[in-house]
């Protein structure tokens, strides 16, 4: 039976740097603070690019690197919650910049969970034969959703976007196995609201800024990250000193550190990049595997990544590296 491979990555940053520094001339804080609290030293945001413009170049990124044609994707899966459009998705904006004519494109709303839910999906579309080369993106410009007002939520996350190719293949090599799961009776731990307009009949009132309650979401990606990581590893008779490389969802270095600890794993195995990026949602995982792609850091890894935000929404996925 076929599985998925990743045979490219691709990332896009945008170019304008903010530090804690420039932050605390915007909100009442402090770079010690937020480091301190959270291992984030700068983030980056997007003032000049939009949420399709940042997957496309993320994509094309990818697709350079794997030497897949845009014309050979099948399936385009875009992970986002901070798309500027409830229609078309982006994953449609993206396909018509750059020219991946013969795909299909939907975009996918699990938070930051986006990535590794996506990644499920399209190993179902893969085993079933149906798709042979898929496309999948995480991307967000959350600073057009934070309330700049709040340093308890402006302070956390960063814009950016990354992208994997997954081609089938029968080889040992791909992804090894995927799960996913979701609390929905904690909806509202972590809420963005759509903006709709008022109508003569009724008033929509609300605004539609980022809100959290940091500290339940701190406990609960504390506890299910280990818990679902063990899960994993239980059904696919693998043990955890068989992961050479964990990439977690990157919120808070602290709740890495916490998960490293529970699952009685060295620190040195978790990979981070959240001083530099902040916490870009679902663009989080696929940046960091292209950092590590670049970097040579992949090659001959099993690799255990693990998502969890809003819905509440968390997932795991053990990935073997050629
Ligand atoms: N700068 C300075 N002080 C701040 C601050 C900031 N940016 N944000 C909050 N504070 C203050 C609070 O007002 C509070 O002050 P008080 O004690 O006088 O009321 C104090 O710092 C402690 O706040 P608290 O919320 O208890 O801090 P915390 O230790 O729980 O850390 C988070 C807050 C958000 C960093 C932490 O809860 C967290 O990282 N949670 C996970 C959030 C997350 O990752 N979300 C995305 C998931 S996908």
């Amino acid at each position: 039976m076929y599985h998925g491979k990743i045979v490219g990555t691709g990332s896009f940053l945008p170019d304008f740097i903010v530090t804690n520094d420039d932050l605390a001339k915007v909100v009442e804080t402090s770079d010690d603070w937020i480091y301190t609290r959270t291992g984030i030293k700068e983030r980056r945001i997007a003032k000049d690019y939009g949420v399709s413009d940042m997957a496309a170049q993320a994509a094309k990124n990818a697709l350079d690197q794997s030497g897949v044609k845009p014309e050979e994707i099948d399936l385009i899966i875009t992970a986002t919650v901070s798309s500027e459009y409830s229609m078309p998705s982006v994953a449609c904006m993206v396909q018509g910049k750059i020219g991946a004519k013969n795909a299909f494109a939907f975009d996918l709303q699990a938070a930051c969970s986006g990535f590794v839910y996506g990644l499920d999906v399209i190993e179902q579309f893969i085993k079933t034969g149906k798709v042979k080369k898929a496309l999948l993106i995480g991307v967000e410009k959350l600073s057009q959703v934070l309330n700049w007002e709040d340093r308890s939520t402006c302070v956390l996350f960063g814009d950016g976007a990354g992208a994997v190719i997954i081609e089938a293949t029968k080889e040992v090599y791909g992804v090894i196995d995927v799960l996913n799961k979701s609390i929905g009776t904690d909806w509202d731990v972590l809420t963005s609201k759509i903006k709709h307009n008022d109508t003569p009949y009724y008033k929509q009132g609300e605004d539609n800024y980022l809100k959290m309650d940091g500290q339940q979401v701190f406990q609960f990606a504390c506890k299910k990250v280990p818990e679902i990581f063990e899960e994993l590893l239980t059904n696919n008779g693998l043990e955890t000193i068989d992961v050479d490389l964990f990439v977690l969802h990157q919120a808070n270095s602290r709740i890495i550190e916490r998960v490293a600890k529970k699952m009685g794993q060295p620190i040195d195995k978790f990979y981070m990049n959240i001083e530099k990026c902040g916490n870009t949602s679902a663009a989080t995982i696929p940046i960091a595997l292209d950092e590590l792609n670049g970097k040579g850091e992949l090659s001959g890894k099993t690799v255990g990544i693990s998502g969890f935000g809003a819905g509440l929404t968390y997932g795991a996925a053990f990935i073997q590296f050629q």
